[in-house]
Parts: C-alpha cells; structure tokens; sequence
C-alpha cells in the first residue's frame, strides 16, 4: 500500500468491503466513474479490479450463473466496429449481473445514414442507460461519448488507443495459470509480447497493465510494425523473436491488424510466419512451461500454428475468453456501484 494517500489508508481501516485492508475503503477503491484505459488507473485500481472479478469465475462455474444486483439497470452496448469475444462477453455478464442488456450494431444503425456519433450517444444517452460500453474504430471516440453522457461509459476498444477489459482479462488469466492468490500483483513474470505492436490497442493495455503489476515486458514485431519510442513504455524491443523468447514465461502472439494498416507493411503473411510465427519449434526457446495466449481472433497458420493455440496444457486462449465474462462483470458492477447507491459509493465529484 506504500504511495497511497493518508486520508484513503485512514478510510481502508474502517472498511466493512472483504477487501477491507488491502484497499482503500468505499469508492476510493475505485474512484472513476468510467473505464476509458489502464492508463486512468493506479496499480492498486487494476489489482482491484482483478480481485473483484475473482467471485465472479467461481459463479461462472456453478450449473447457475444469475445474479440479481443490477435488477432494473439498462445496459447498451453499442459496437461501431466488428466483436465477437467482447461483445458477447459483455452481454452474457450484464445478463448475469441481471441487467437488461440491448445491443447497438452500427452496421444496422443510422449511422448508415450519417447520424455523427455525438449524436448516436445523446440519442442513447437520452433513454437513460445506466452504463454505455462503447467499441468505435477511432482512437479517442470512447472518451468522447463518456463527455456527453450522463452514465458510467466502458471502453470496449477505441481504435489504436486502448482495449482495457482485454488487458484485465489477460492479467487475470495469467494469475490463473500460474496459480496465484487473489491480490497477487505478477512482479517478475517475463512477458513476450508478438506481432502488430504498432497498431495494436491490446499490447498498448496490456503493457500499460503489466507493468504496473510488475511484469518484465519485451515486445516483438517487425520494424514497421514497432512503435517509435515504445521503451519510453517500460518494455524491451526485440525484432529478432527467437531472442524475445529466450526465458518468456508467457508468449502473447497478436494478429496483424490489416484494417488498420495503409499500404505494405509486410513482404507476405507465409515470411511474417517465417520470421514472427509461433511455431512449436519456436515456443521450445521460450521457458519450458511457458504459457501461450492470444487475444483472438486468430490468423492461424500465420502468426500462430494450430499446433501451439491447442495445445492442451499450454495454451491459454480459452481461458482468456472464460476470464473475459468475470472481468466484464466485475467492471459493470463496480461502475454501477454509485447509481445502485451502494454504500461507500454514493459520493459526488470521483475523479473520471
Ligand atoms: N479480443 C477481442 O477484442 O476480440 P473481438 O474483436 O472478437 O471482440
């Protein structure tokens, strides 16, 4: 808890939370009424988050999965941009919550009729939801639509800028994995992360997380594909993925995000797989009992071989999607805390 401020150490000691004494109590533990990108949060927000999300992986093992805590509140999730792992993951876990969940498809919306975003979020915001979660193809499009509404607005990926329930979903998936207790931070762990960094909204969150947990972070991509400046990040470059692998307890492979890319960036996806591919062969440079993830959807034979995604005990991807719903969960029902009048989280003016 070192860096926290005295006033929120004074309030963790009288917390009733079951956090109690790990956090600071109430809503400090969660001072933002949206969830715009990791890069909002302090490191003990996104333990938090990850903490909150665990009650939910137990219910979603149980035969039944429903809760009633958000009885009664709307949610919208309103996609600009293609989803199927998100947009799904956060339907199931606003139904579980107990919520009313409707779903926006832009391609089916009057978006098709030049209706400008301003005023798809005033029209949504005007049938009074109780919490928004947004994915737009422009980076900063979230932002802007939780400046115009009324309610708690979730990011559910904005362009190149952020994807942070992804981010929150891998960080609790490794926690997982490697059998970590609830409050464990992954100081230590190395973290190699391949592919399209520079294009990537999943890497951006995933190193803004990661190494605010305390994980050793090398990235790897190709030259066009690597951020100018990443290290100013916290994380190592490497185009020579053979040596980014060299000790990785973890290999996170992303897809090459053709959508976002104008012109050339690559000779041809059989070289990409030649140079960046995580083949079996590949994997064996990596620690032992490294694990694999990717964030989906996957380019196989590309920039991953079937071998390696289903390999029974290595591969993480399916456990990603299961976290995917706990962390979804946890985000929507935190952030409905202050409308539900939850006590300890009524307080006016948190910090956004
Ligand atoms: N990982 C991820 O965002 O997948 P979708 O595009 O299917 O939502």
């Amino acid at each position: 808890m070192a860096g926290l401020p005295s006033r929120e150490l004074a309030l963790m000691q009288s917390s009733t939370h079951p956090q109690a004494g790990r956090y600071p109590a109430g809503g400090l533990a969660f001072p933002h009424r949206d969830l715009t990108g990791i890069g909002q949060l302090a490191r003990h927000e996104i333990l938090y988050l990850l903490d909150e999300a665990e009650q939910w992986v137990e219910l979603n093992r149980q035969p039944k999965k429903k809760t009633d805590l958000l009885n009664g509140l709307t949610i919208i999730n309103a996609f600009f941009e293609n989803s199927t792992r998100t947009l799904l993951s956060f339907e199931i876990a606003g139904k579980r919550l107990g919520a009313d969940v409707v779903n926006m498809h832009a391609a089916t919306s009057s978006v098709k009729k030049g209706e400008t975003l301003i005023d798809t979020a005033m029209t949504l915001n005007a049938m009074r939801a109780d919490a928004i979660v947004i994915r737009h193809a422009s980076s900063g499009a979230v932002r802007l639509i939780a400046e115009k509404v009324d309610c708690p607005v979730l990011n559910a990926g904005d362009g190149q800028h952020e994807h942070p329930t992804q981010a929150l979903l891998d960080a609790l998936t490794m926690r997982h994995a490697l059998g970590l207790p609830v409050g464990s931070d992954l100081n230590g762990l190395k973290v190699t992360i391949c592919g399209d960094i520079l294009h990537s909204r999943v890497a951006r969150s995933n190193i803004l997380s990661l190494t605010a947990l305390g994980a050793d972070v090398r990235v790897c991509a190709p030259p066009a594909l690597m951020p100018a400046e990443i290290e100013a990040m916290g994380v190592t470059p490497f185009f020579d993925f053979d040596a980014a692998l060299k000790g990785a307890n973890i290999v996170m492979m992303l897809r090459l995000q053709q959508e976002r890319m104008s012109g050339q960036f690559i000779p041809s996806p059989r070289e990409y797989r030649h140079l960046y591919g995580l083949t079996p062969e590949r994997l064996a440079r990596a620690e032992p009992d490294a694990f694999v993830m990717h964030p989906g959807p996957m380019n196989r034979g590309v920039e991953i071989d079937s071998t390696v995604a289903d390999h029974p005990t290595r591969s993480l991807i399916t456990r990603q999607v299961e976290m995917g719903v706990a962390i979804r969960m946890a985000c929507l029902e935190v952030l409905t805390r202050r409308a539900r009048g939850v006590p300890g989280w009524e307080a006016e003016g948190v910090p956004a």
